[in-house]
């Protein structure tokens, strides 16, 4: 691909630097280019989502903006500085949750956050307060004396929220929050992250595999695959971007051969994926008209429709869209010179 899919405006402004400004960045194992000249801006105040298969490099361009390994080429520019030169500066206004839990379990959950308030050399008298302060934004403060490894695995994540929180960073960047809890547990961290947003004018970048969670947090998204950044924009600009703005789902009593060709015949269809057996996905820029053509051509065949629903593109088409994850099942319209007779003519 020459370059990403950009949506849209970027959020950066002349009066208003960039909390994260990404320039040409590029890391190599040895031979292997693990991120390959990938830029994009975090403007202040903004819930930054980086997606991406696993592997794609999302946790190394996370841990090239906090420091955490050097940068193989180009630059990231973090609160003003740069990563590379001034590591300390962005050291002390950042905050990180990396992918795996790291808090120890045998301490409490006021001892985990307590060194981590040293460790940052929050003085003393500031330290209590601050640890009261985001203990009652992540609703821990009835469990501070509690041993980490007691709490359950919402409450853990919280803990790792706290901690990151305790010196009072201006940038918070999390590696898959919520991966592994239930969806209550993940409802009750985007609340959380969303009220920390707004209470601590937080700018946050953070890593997930749930599109679901990417669409109602994020204000942007960065598609990353294969190292290379392939798409950007707001949640709508990325659904707005795909062919087909609905998606028809339909089930056949019973599948023939030909469904997935004569569902590729029906107006404004652009893809069809065979899900299942009489299962298809039908990507369509007017789900309304496919919908009367499909019910009209399923009648005409005496065939009868299981169930039928019709939805807006979701993030997960934009991911299959740019990823090209599942596209082995992916049906593709034929070219407009072959297109065969209209719906309705017998075939
Ligand atoms: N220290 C390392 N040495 C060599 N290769 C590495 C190293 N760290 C990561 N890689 C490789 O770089 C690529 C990107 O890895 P990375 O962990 O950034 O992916 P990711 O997008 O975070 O994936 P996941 O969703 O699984 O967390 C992978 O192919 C990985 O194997
Ligand atoms: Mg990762």
């Amino acid at each position: 691909m020459s370059g990403p899919d950009t949506c849209g405006s970027q959020a950066q402004t002349a009066s208003a630097p960039a909390a994260i400004a990404v320039e040409h960045i590029v890391k190599r194992y040895g031979d292997f280019e693990a991120v390959k000249d990938v830029s994009f801006s975090v403007a202040e105040g903004e819930i930054f989502g980086l997606l991406g298969p696993n592997g794609a490099g999302k946790s190394t361009l996370i841990r090239m903006m906090t420091t955490l390994i050097p940068v193989t080429g180009g630059r990231a520019i973090v609160a003003g500085h740069d990563v590379a030169r001034d590591s300390d500066a962005v050291r002390r206004m950042i905050g990180v949750i990396p992918q795996a839990l790291t808090s120890d379990p045998d301490l409490t959950v006021e001892e985990n956050l307590s060194i981590y308030a040293k460790l940052y050399s929050v003085p003393r008298a500031q330290r209590e307060k601050n640890i009261a302060e985001v203990l009652e934004a992540v609703d821990l403060s009835k469990w501070r004396g509690a041993q980490v490894k007691t709490l359950s695995g919402g409450m853990r994540r919280r803990v790792e929220l706290a901690r990151g929180l305790v010196h009072n960073p201006r940038i918070f960047f999390l590696d898959e929050p919520t991966t592994g809890l239930d969806p209550v547990s993940r409802i009750a961290v985007w609340e959380m992250l969303n009220n920390l947003k707004t209470t601590r004018n937080l700018t946050m970048l953070l890593t997930t595999h749930y599109m679901e969670e990417a669409d109602k947090l994020c204000d942007r998204i960065a598609i990353v695959d294969h190292g290379t950044l392939v798409a950007l924009g707001t949640p709508a600009e990325l659904k707005h971007s795909v062919p087909g703005a609905n998606v028809v789902e339909v089930h056949f009593s019973r599948e023939t051969a030909e469904w997935g060709a004569r569902l590729e015949k029906l107006d404004g269809v652009t893809s069809v994926q065979a899900e299942s057996a009489g299962f298809y996905r039908v990507l369509t820029s007017s789900g309304s008209k496919t919908t009367m053509q499909l019910v009209e051509m399923a009648a005409s065949l005496g065939e009868t429709l299981t169930s039928l629903s019709v939805q807006n593109t979701t993030l997960d088409d934009v991911f299959v869209h740019y990823t090209g994850r599942q596209l082995r099942d992916e049906l593709v319209k034929p070219p407009a010179f072959s297109l065969p007779p209209r719906p309705g003519a017998q075939p």
